[in-house]
């Protein structure tokens, strides 16, 4: 009777460890959530997206960019010299960790070559939200 509850368990433990989604890496955040409108180079689209590829936004300032990914963009930007008035959605539904690792992707691909965003970087910016 003992064995049997064992194996059972040992099941279940076993389904709720395949279950449980991957955590996405900074390439595979930016693979499924970022790409569609920014383009696999960072380029973005002409006219609609603004690029990533040596954009300020992506290099300069952090909490600018972090509060991108925490809060969404809706206003007139200026990117590389061309200007968007469009809209991205927040992206608060990633972790610290995630926002931290795509933000150091995009940082450092794209001929872009910025430091990295750290977890606790995105995470008091987060909690300095009303
Ligand atoms: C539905 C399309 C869409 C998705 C998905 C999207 N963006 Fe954006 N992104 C935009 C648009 C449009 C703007 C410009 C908003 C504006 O005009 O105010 C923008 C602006 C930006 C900017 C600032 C401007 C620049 O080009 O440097 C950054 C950085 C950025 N996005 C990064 C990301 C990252 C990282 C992700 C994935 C977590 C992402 N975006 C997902 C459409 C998108």
């Amino acid at each position: 009777m003992k064995k049997g509850v064992v194996v059972i368990l040992v099941l279940c433990i076993q389904t709720a460890i395949a279950q449980t989604p991957k955590l996405l890496d900074g390439k595979g955040v930016y693979t499924q959530y970022c790409l569609p409108c920014h383009q696999e180079d960072g380029t973005g689209v002409p006219n609609l997206n603004p690029p990533l590829r040596k954009s300020d936004w992506v290099n300069g300032d952090k909490n600018r960019l972090i509060k991108v990914i925490l809060e969404g963009l809706e206003e007139e930007i200026e990117v590389n010299g061309e200007s968007y008035n469009r809209v991205m959605a927040a992206h608060n539904f990633l972790t610290d960790k995630q926002v931290a690792d795509v933000l150091t992707y995009i940082r450092s691909n794209f001929e872009n070559t910025s430091d990295a965003i750290k977890e606790e970087e995105v995470k008091s910016l987060r909690k300095k939200k009303p």
